[in-house]
């Protein structure tokens, strides 16, 4: 994690239409072009490939169809009618069955209620082809609506569905007993937005704090954590605790994001710990690729060497 200043700086550049124009001309054009570090692909087809490869290595996937901040309700029902083919072709290749998803892609920022319906509308097909769903946790404007959609779903019985919950929220502390309670699977993260001091810590090390105090409770309480980070001290925290405490391993898992520290995965994999790579495709990249390059500035370095290399 970096200092608040950076990652505005970043979140400033994602909103950017010059920009985005520009990365999406020539951040996916061939296979070795910048963004395809952190993006699997633009098409379904090119995201089973790499998740078929992640499989192939011991680790399991989930694919998340990239698309936030939709503005209008029609593009809210198309992106739920890709998922359903989305759904449909993971069936069919036979590669693991977990999706993540962002609700302001279903709609959030037009209508709660249609957003509830969209993500209705996916879950009933995710079900009964036996898919775990995942609700990615965005920004705090959100997290209310999040949290609500989730437990109104929940209590209708989609127990297929689980969210995330960032330690850099203040909130947290009294969230995640909220969720553990329900018997709910949570992704715990640090958190990837620009938040202000009012309502989260600014701090990497309080974060980290944070991180470390609540994944424990979740390893001693929570349903099958996942324990999403890249951070090589925590994830030592993290063995060394459930050694202490005789957790097993198949008790949770590691999750990290495809492209990031991919000698970690390999190396948690062969100690025999269970890890999910989570795999972001489609033509919407641009503010995911933005929060990549927002949590580590040395990352320019590499799209900018790319940039030059292939001209
Ligand atoms: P931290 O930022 O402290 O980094 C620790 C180390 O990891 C770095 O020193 C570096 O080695 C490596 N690293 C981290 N980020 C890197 C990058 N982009 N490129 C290269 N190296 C990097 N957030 C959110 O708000 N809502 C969500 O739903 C999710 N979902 C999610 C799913 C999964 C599977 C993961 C792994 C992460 C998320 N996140 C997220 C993102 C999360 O909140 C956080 O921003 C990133 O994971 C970076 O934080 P770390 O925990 O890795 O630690």
């Amino acid at each position: 994690m970096i200092d608040a200043a950076s990652k505005a700086f970043f979140h400033f550049l994602a909103r950017n239409e010059s920009l985005k124009h520009l990365a999406s001309k020539y951040g996916m054009a061939s296979d070795t072009s910048f963004a395809r570090r952190f993006i699997a692909g633009e098409t379904v087809d090119e995201a089973i490939a790499v998740a078929r490869a992640i499989e192939g290595r011991g680790l399991s996937q989930t694919l998340d169809y990239l698309g936030e901040s939709v503005a209008t309700l029609e593009e809210a029902d198309a992106a739920t009618a890709d998922y359903g083919r989305i759904l449909d072709a993971i069936v069919a290749s036979g590669v693991g069955r977990n999706i993540s998803l962002k609700l302001t892609q279903l709609g959030l920022d037009v209508s709660t209620d249609a957003a509830l319906g969209n993500l209705r509308r996916i879950l009933e097909p995710a079900k009964a082809g036996g898919f775990f769903v995942r609700i990615d946790m965005e920004n705090s404007p959100y997290t209310d609506q999040t949290l609500e959609i989730f437990e109104h779903l929940w209590n209708e019985g989609f127990t297929n569905l689980g969210v995330v919950l960032q330690s850099a929220l203040f909130r947290t502390a009294k969230d995640l007993p909220r969720v553990v309670g329900r018997g709910a699977r949570i992704r715990l993260v640090k958190g990837a937005y620009k938040e202000d001091a009012e309502i989260a810590y600014q701090r990497k090390a309080d974060v980290d704090e944070e991180y470390l105090m609540q994944m424990e409770y979740l390893l001693t309480h929570g349903n099958f954590p996942a324990l999403a980070t890249h951070d090589a001290a925590i994830i030592d925290a993290a063995k060394a605790f459930v050694t202490r405490q005789g957790i097993a391993k198949d008790r949770f898992e590691f999750q990290m994001l495809y492209g990031v520290r991919r000698d970690l995965q390999a190396s948690l994999t062969r100690e025999g710990y269970g890890v999910r790579v989570y795999v972001p495709f489609g033509r919407q990249w641009f503010p995911y690729f933005m929060r990549r390059l927002g949590e580590r500035p040395a990352n320019v370095g590499f799209v900018l060497k790319s940039l030059v290399s292939e001209r």
